[in-house]
């Protein structure tokens, strides 16, 4: 990874946050990209705090000329990307699906689909040119099972298409330096896993409620920082098409 220019998608909080720090420990230049300006502080600061180069990008990858222009700041200030972790996502909305609002449902689809493939498709010439990158999109086990979480059409949808995405693509790139691969974090307790549980039981459904409350109940919840160095020895290699689920090393 050294001096290689690593952007990660939500890298603010949670796992792209501890993805982006361990890759930043590695000697990558990291940019972090999301919306809220003092979680990308702070994590920039944890990345200079232990010698790493970090630089920060706030927008909204769901609007597609946002990125678009934070993509442009990222290669003026670092080069062409090198490494790309698609991690940005939401798991709203959660619901029956009779009453969710299919916006809602569309922009689900919009961020943790559409946004990732645009970014690829937008870093894939220089690494192409280059011969040589990394593409991460990172996904859920809910894509194994979709049928495992209910009133969570969207996410399960979402991860699902990501995850043939991230195939399709690889298979296109097989004869080049490029991977693309998905990675499965595991359950891990980040604010994305709070939120589920600070849900109404009577909207997302009780099993679904109870199973998000009793895994963080029980401790078996992993730290970001474990899931990601789950991913970080994989990104080294020169594998592709890979789904590396953290469930299969845990
Ligand atoms: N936690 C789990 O148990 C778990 C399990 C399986 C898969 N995953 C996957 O792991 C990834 C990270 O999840 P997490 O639990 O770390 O989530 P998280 O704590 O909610 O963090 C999500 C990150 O994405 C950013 N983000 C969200 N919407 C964005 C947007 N429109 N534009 C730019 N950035 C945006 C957030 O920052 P802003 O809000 O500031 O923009 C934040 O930095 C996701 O792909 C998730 O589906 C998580």
């Amino acid at each position: 990874m050294t001096d290689r220019v690593a952007l990660v998608t939500g890298g603010g909080r949670g796992i792209g946050q501890a993805i982006a720090v361990q890759i930043a420990a590695e000697g990558a230049r990291v940019a972090l990209l999301a919306r809220s300006e003092d979680e990308l502080n702070h994590t920039a600061k944890l990345i200079a705090d232990h010698g790493g180069e970090a630089s920060i990008h706030v927008a909204d990858i769901s609007e597609a000329g946002r990125m678009a222009a934070a993509l442009a700041a990222i290669t003026a200030h670092w080069g062409p990307v090198d490494v790309l972790v698609n991690n940005a996502a939401t798991v709203a909305p959660l619901g029956a699906s009779a009453t969710l609002d299919p916006d809602e449902w569309a922009d689900a689809i919009t961020l943790n689909v559409i946004a990732a493939a645009r970014l690829s498709f937008a870093v894939l010439p220089a690494m192409l040119d280059q011969r040589w990158g990394r593409i991460v999109n990172v996904s859920s086990s809910i894509a194994a099972h979709p049928g495992g979480m209910l009133r969570a059409n969207a996410y399960a949808t979402s991860k699902a298409a990501l995850e043939a995405h991230t195939l399709n693509l690889a298979a296109e790139l097989s004869d080049t330096e490029v991977t693309v691969n998905a990675f499965r974090p595991g359950g891990v307790d980040t604010a994305m896993q709070a939120w589920i549980r600070d849900q109404n039981p009577e909207q997302i459904g009780a099993e679904l409620h109870q199973r998000f409350a009793s895994n963080y109940e029980q401790g078996t919840l992993l730290t970001a920082a474990q899931s990601a160095s789950l991913l970080l020895p994989q990104i080294a290699t020169s594998a592709t098409g890979q789904i590396w689920d953290a469930a299969d090393a845990t």
